[in-house]
């Protein structure tokens, strides 16, 4: 499988309630695991501005918000939704947020990376 992706498991369902994220690894790398409603979202865990740790945001209906700047992406898409901003000054993220499919089996919360 070597340069594919492929489902790893990251967590169990139980691990994780509704309207909650937490951190997770999937080969070496560092993920943030989202759950809303019964659907399951994985991204990169660094904000794509300045690396904060999205985990520590907050989600508002598949999205999240940065708690640094403001920044919000749409985790099914990756895509932002709002440029980061301090005081009154808007500025960029570097690139969109990198997302990976999920998906369950057996309990089991799967990511392919
Ligand atoms: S580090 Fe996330 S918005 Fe600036």
């Amino acid at each position: 499988m070597h340069g594919m992706s492929e489902y790893v498991k990251v967590a169990s369902t139980g691990e994780i309630a509704p309207g909650q994220m937490m951190p997770i690894e999937a080969k070496g790398v560092k993920l943030l695991l989202a759950r809303v409603g019964d659907a399951y979202f994985a991204a990169q865990r660094k904000c794509p501005h300045l690396g904060f740790n999205l985990c520590r945001g907050k989600l508002e209906g598949r999205a999240v918000v940065c708690p640094l700047h403001k920044a919000k992406f749409d985790l099914a898409t990756g895509e932002i939704e709002r440029d980061p901003r301090l005081l009154f000054i808007g500025m960029k993220a570097k690139s969109d947020l990198a997302t990976y499919p999920t998906k369950i089996e057996d309990g089991a919360v799967l990511v392919a990376i």
